[in-house]
């Protein structure tokens, strides 16, 4: 089984890619390397022991994807490519819908040029904007508050009404909740550019030195501490959902054309009790203060997970400490090697 991984040397990407390799998939990779360094396609085939196949190329040239088609028999695709930074996305939407919408365009006529009727799309809990009640279920209303959201909400209705056209493709919508976390080698981790948007970079770099402290936005919220609550699933509990969706996909089991699942661990985790579980994996105290509210920051999201659980037979199972103690190994590692 061939499984064409675009975006696949990114921080999700790469983690999805030694899952698929360690269960006897053969991998075949693109990225225009815009969020990703080349020298991860080495850290996978270290940590697998095993090959894949990487190409340069941009989603948005369409033409530069096709070898990638020409030279392989790709069964399905796992499409992680695109740009996802939502403040970003609100001064720069064009980009945006460029790179999302149109990259996928492209990739979905090249599949069906060259028969691939198969995905699992890259979703994100981003689609449900800010839920009436927790947790969310997959058949909540959805709605963004943002370009970058828009782009993952359009791209469900594109591959939905291909599905619709064709009986002969099949797609999987994962909506991921907050992935954190980095391989338990510390060969492969998230890389953020510049200074960290997302509280989990931003606050190993915190305990690291390289900021003066983390700001925790808000502590007024309707929430048992005040702090914000989040789902964070760990990207190799979250890499493993796509090995047990691309099994059920290739096994022909799915039982609709499109097949949504939430991706997380079901439960909750405050930020104020985040940097506690970071403190005790760790034994680093961390600087932090509480400042104001971050605009857009919706109070609590979490999901319902058990679609997931009963029909993919996915569970998370690392627990939070685990999972921060690899986001610290991970940033030492970093640091080690000069990179940050
Ligand atoms: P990432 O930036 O690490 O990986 C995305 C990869 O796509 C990068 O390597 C980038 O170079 C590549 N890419 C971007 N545009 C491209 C193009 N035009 N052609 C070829 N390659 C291109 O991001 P990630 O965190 O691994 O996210 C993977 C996917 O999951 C994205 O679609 C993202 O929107 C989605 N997602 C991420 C999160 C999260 O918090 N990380 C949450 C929900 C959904
Ligand atoms: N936070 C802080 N301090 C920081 C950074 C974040 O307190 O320096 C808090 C935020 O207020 C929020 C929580 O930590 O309560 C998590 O924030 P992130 O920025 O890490 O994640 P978000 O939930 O805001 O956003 C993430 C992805 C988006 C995606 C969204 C919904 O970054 O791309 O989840 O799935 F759209």
């Amino acid at each position: 089984m061939k499984i064409l991984v675009t975006g696949g040397i990114g921080y999700i990407g790469s983690h999805t890619c030694v899952e698929l390799l360690k269960q006897g998939m053969e991998v075949v990779v693109f990225d225009n390397l815009y969020n990703a360094k080349i020298d991860v396609v080495d850290k996978i085939k270290e940590i697998t022991g095993k090959e894949i196949t990487f190409y340069q190329a941009d989603m948005r040239d369409k033409e530069s994807m096709r070898p990638i088609f020409e030279e392989n028999k790709i069964d399905a695709v796992i499409h992680f490519a695109g740009l996802k930074a939502v403040g970003e996305s609100v001064e720069k939407p064009l980009l945006y819908y460029q790179n999302n919408i149109t990259g996928t365009l492209n990739l979905c006529e090249l599949m069906k040029e060259y028969d691939c009727k198969k995905m699992i799309f890259s979703s994100s809990a981003t689609v449900y904007g800010a839920p009436k009640t927790v947790p969310i279920k997959e058949d909540f209303p959805l709605h963004t508050t943002n370009p970058y959201g828009t782009t993952k909400l359009m791209l469900e209705q594109i591959l939905t009404d291909f599905c619709k056209a064709d009986p002969d493709w099949h797609v999987i919508l994962l909506r991921y909740f907050n992935p954190i976390g980095a391989h338990p080698t510390a060969f492969i981790g998230e890389m953020p550019n510049g200074v960290p948007q997302n509280l989990i970079p931003y606050l190993t770099q915190t305990a690291m030195g390289i900021r003066k402290e983390l700001s925790v936005f808000g502590d007024d919220y309707d929430t048992p501490d005040g702090s914000c609550i989040r789902d964070y699933i760990y990207v190799v509990d979250l890499a493993k959902a796509h090995v047990c969706a691309m099994t059920r996909i290739m096994e022909d089991q799915t039982t609709e054309p499109v097949e949504v699942y939430n991706i997380g661990t079901g439960t909750g985790t405050s930020v104020l009790e985040l940097i506690n579980a970071f403190e005790k994996a760790t034994g680093v105290k961390l600087n932090y203060k509480i400042v104001g509210r971050r605009a857009g920051d919706i109070e609590k999201v979490w999901g319902n997970v058990g679609k997931a659980n009963k029909v993919l037979g996915w569970k998370a199972e690392t627990p939070l400490e685990d999972v921060l103690a690899s986001a610290w190994k991970w940033q030492c590692v970093l640091r080690e090697k000069g990179i940050m």
